[in-house]
């Protein structure tokens, strides 16, 4: 494994460790709960939790409270994939090379299973685990309510899914991925603007997290098309078949690369002032683009 590789894998390790503690108090005999922890616990990237430690070198903060906020952020991320995959969205039945949530526990208990981990990372920001003021807390609360809801989220997903076989602008594609994707993105970046206090720096952050997210759905749509289904652990060539409007199916290959490569750099340029405390960012937005799962 690279050095890279082998970083993310131990912040991986260090969010699902936390996640096991918090779950473990609220522990239930029944479907529901095995649901969520089947959607929550069944392997993922945890890029956003990545991106969100990084975020934290820029202001030399405490890995702790990165990790805490990471794991409100994956539950709100795994909450999104486990609705993303139902019958009445994109209906895919493989997610993290398993069966969908649906699949395994039935639609009813996966609906609710993604509204109750949407709801437990608000209950992880503002639990004891995070420890840092009220102010804080409010403001991160209030970051990540906004980004999931139908400004972030939701919104981005009834776009996506409202704009399937209906050909669209660049711009209104652009616009349905950062809020599906972006915004989450944004909110791991700036979550480490909010901790610092450092109110002045908290648009720019999430403005490159928002360039990070759009890069990593350009990639997720490439590698749909062009990438291998056992190494995804989810279906591929379904964005076609579903005619989901991607910067892809609007702009083809050539322009979505290029597209993609500009956006990269425009990330570097943006964090080279922080120097040396954007190395590890600077490395997630370069795996985001190369990676192959
Ligand atoms: C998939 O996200 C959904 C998108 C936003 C494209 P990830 O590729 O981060 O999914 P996991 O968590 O690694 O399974
Ligand atoms: C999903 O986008 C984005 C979410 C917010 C869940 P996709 O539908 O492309 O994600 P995958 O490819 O199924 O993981
Ligand atoms: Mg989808
Ligand atoms: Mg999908
Ligand atoms: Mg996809």
């Amino acid at each position: 494994m690279s050095t890279l590789a082998t970083d993310i894998k131990s912040v991986a390790d260090k969010t699902d460790q936390l996640l096991q503690d918090y779950f473990s108090k609220q522990k239930q005999k029944n479907d529901l709960y095995d649901a969520m922890a089947y959607g929550l616990f069944a392997g993922g990237k945890k890029i956003r939790s990545f991106l969100t430690v990084s975020a934290f070198d820029l202001f030399n903060l405490k890995e702790k409270d990165a990790l805490v906020i990471a794991a409100a952020i994956e539950c709100v991320h795994s909450y999104s994939l486990i609705h993303d995959d139902l019958p009445a969205m994109d209906n895919d039945d493989l997610r993290r090379g398993k069966e969908s949530t649906h699949k395994k526990f039935g639609e009813s208990t996966a609906i609710l299973a993604g509204n109750s981990l949407l709801t437990i990372a608000f209950e992880i920001l503002t639990s004891s685990y995070l420890d840092v003021d009220k102010s804080i807390k409010s403001d991160l609360v209030f970051a990540l309510s906004s980004c999931s809801g139908h400004l972030g989220i939701a919104g981005g997903q009834f776009f996506d899914l409202s704009f399937e076989g209906k050909p669209q602008t660049q711009q209104a594609v652009i616009d349905m991925q950062n809020k599906k994707t972006g915004e989450l993105m944004g909110f791991c970046v700036e979550s480490a603007a909010i901790v610092a206090k450092q109110h002045s720096d908290r648009a720019e952050l999430k403005k490159i997290g928002l360039d990070i997210g759009l890069l990593f759905q350009i990639a997720d749509d490439l590698l749909d098309e062009y990438g291998d289904q056992n190494k995804l652990g989810k279906p591929s060539k379904q964005d076609n078949q579903k005619g989901k409007a991607t910067l892809l199916s609007t702009l083809g290959l050539e322009t979505t690369n290029a597209l993609a490569k500009d956006l990269l750099n425009k990330i570097k340029n943006s964090l080279k002032k922080y120097g040396s405390k954007a190395d590890r960012l600077v490395s997630s937005a370069e795996y985001i683009l190369k990676r192959d799962h």
